[in-house]
Parts: C-alpha cells; structure tokens; sequence
C-alpha cells in the first residue's frame, strides 16, 4: 500500500470542492436508484456529453423499472440506437426484469455485482450513490488520479493489472460518511481537471497533497504499457437499387451487434471491390482494434444483382423505413451521409 500522508485532508478538499464545483448533471438532481442505474449503464465505455441526449429520452419512454421491464426488448434496443455497445441495452432491460422480481433489493456490492451488466466498477457506483455503500469506484479516471497522488512508479502491463493495485488504495481514501459523493467527485476530478493529457494542476484541489505535481510532471503517471493494436480493412457495400438498400441483420445469437442492421461485406456478397468502387473511407477503434472501413458503390448488372439472395440475415429495405430498423450508430451516420 502506497498510503498518502494526509488523508483527512484529502477527503475533505476533495468534497468541499466537488460540492461547489460538480456539474449540474440530470442523474444528480433528485436521484433515484433508477437514474443511478440508468446512467451507470449509460456511461460505460461512454462519455457525459454523449450520453446526456440519451438520457432524457430513455427516461421520458422508460420512467422506471417496471415500465422497461415490461417493454419490448426491440424497442428497448430501438432507444439506446447511436450509443454503441448494446450489449448494456440488454442487460439493462433483464436488470430491470431481475429487480422487479425481488422482494427487497440489496445494498451492498457484491450482490449487485452478480446482477447482468454489472462489474466492479458499476456495483460500486450504483451502491455508493444509491445506499451510501462504502465501496470505492476504480477506472481508469480513478486510476490515473491515485497513481499521480501517490507517484507509483510501477509499470501496469493493462487496466486488470493496475486495478488490482489500486482497488485497494481507493478504498483506504473513501469518505465513510459520504462515499456516494465521494465517489463521483473521483470521477468529476478525473473528467474535468486531472485529464490524461494537459491536466489543470492549478485548478486541483488535492495538488497540495499529489506527488506528481510536486515532481512538476503529472502527465509521467499512470506508467502503462503500451497496448497492442490490431489493423483491421474491412471493405463494405452500399447498394441502392429504385430507393432500395441492401443491408445486413446481424444474427440474434451474436455476441456483438446482436440483431442490429449494417452494410454488409462486400466479401461475403463475393463482390469485388477496389480503389475506383470507393465512395468513403472511415476509421475507428473498437476495444483493441483499429478499424479502417471502405464504403464502396459498386455498378452492379443484372446478373450480379440477381445473385444476391434475401435471407434472414441480408434484405433489401426502402430509404424512407430505415427509421424502422435499428442501425448501428456509425452505419446509420454512414447511410445518411450517402443518401446526402
Ligand atoms: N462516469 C461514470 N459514472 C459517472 C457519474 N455518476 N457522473 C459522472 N461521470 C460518470
């Protein structure tokens, strides 16, 4: 255990600043178990400005837990379209169904943790704000404000590494009288000033007590080393033939982007494809990956055409009901900017 010299001190800067300086966020007015949850799934893997839409409209077609348990899981994925990762979705919606079905509902971490959906971080979040659960939250916000703190010199070889260490340290700095705040004032100081890049020492109100500003070199901390990446082409199709778009439905069973609609490969269409079938060029990241995606427009004749057969996975749907089918969030960008 690293330990910092003045706790106390640490706490109480830490609240008296949260309480004066923490963003007016919907989840944080009135909150209620249900926004708690709700937001928690929302912001995994995602950040406040992009979840904040999402939220007001998930809570104006599902107020509560008994009104998502009882939806329709299409729908349900239908609302959180443009958000990425459904898998949350899911688990959101057999959360809800879970809790409706229990008499009382636990407060402390572990138990939530064995709900669907739920990791260490999100039971601690949830039970924190909710219970007053004394339970640290540890991302990597979390992770790069201790590390800074206390100057750990270690190099963590990924995220599970370091969380082991720090999970520990976080515990030991939780205010036990008021953990819920506690712990989103961690996230609020890792959000909005001990960024990973170009932190705001000035604006800190721990730097008194960080070893990495004394040093005068926050951006040193956390020390990890570097992930390996994968690249990945992918070459797609765009196909519109009288209004209508070839698209792909992923399978039900799938792991990822079960049920969701996208272009589909051009290789598993046997479409040749090359530099002057190109239309656009895209690039993203996804966990390890990074993604280089290919949209072409292929001429096709009518003999191409009519190799490609519907079936339960590829269909033809007119321009005017994509609205009907849930997209994947950078397809249904993709889409419409072809469409113009
Ligand atoms: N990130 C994860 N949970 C959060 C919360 N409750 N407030 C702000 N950012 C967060």
């Amino acid at each position: 255990m690293y330990r910092i010299k003045n706790k106390n001190a640490f706490i109480k800067n830490l609240n008296t600043w949260y309480q004066e300086s923490a963003r007016a966020l919907p989840w944080r007015e009135t909150p209620s178990l249900y926004k708690t949850v709700v937001s928690e799934f929302m912001l995994q893997q995602t950040q406040v400005s992009t979840v904040l839409p999402y939220f007001d409209r998930w809570l104006k077609r599902f107020p509560d837990f008994e009104t998502l348990a009882q939806a329709e899981e299409e729908h349900v994925v239908k609302h959180w379209e443009g958000l990425g990762y459904y898998t949350r979705a899911r688990n959101l919606h057999k959360l809800a169904k879970h809790l409706s079905s229990l008499e009382t509902i636990p407060t402390d971490a572990k138990s939530w943790q064995s709900f669907p959906g739920i990791g260490p971080y999100t039971s601690a979040a949830i039970t924190s704000i909710t219970f007053s659960t004394p339970e640290a939250v540890v991302d990597g916000n979390v992770i790069r404000i201790l590390a800074r703190l206390m100057g750990v010199e270690t190099t963590f070889k990924d995220n599970t590494s370091a969380f082991k260490v720090f999970k520990p340290e976080a515990q030991a700095l939780i205010n036990q009288e008021n953990p819920g705040d506690h712990n989103q004032a961690m996230m609020e100081l890792g959000a909005t000033v001990c960024h990973r890049q170009k932190p705001l020492c000035l604006l800190c109100p721990v730097n008194k007590l960080c070893k990495a500003y004394a040093q005068g070199k926050p951006e040193a901390y956390p020390k990890l080393a570097p992930r390996k990446t994968t690249q990945v082409t992918i070459d797609r199709v765009f196909i519109l033939e009288e209004d209508q778009l070839l698209l792909h439905r992923t399978p039900s069973k799938a792991k990822r982007l079960a049920n969701m609609c996208e272009l589909p490969k051009a290789e598993d269409l046997k479409i040749k494809v090359s530099e002057k079938t190109k239309r656009l060029s895209k690039k993203r990241g996804i966990s390890n990956q990074r993604i280089s995606e290919h949209i072409h427009t292929p001429k096709l004749n009518k003999t191409a055409q009519s190799r490609i057969k519907e079936s339960d996975e590829l269909f033809w749907t007119h321009k005017n009901d994509l609205n009907t089918l849930t997209l994947s969030g950078p397809h249904k960008r993709w889409i419409l900017e072809l469409l113009g």
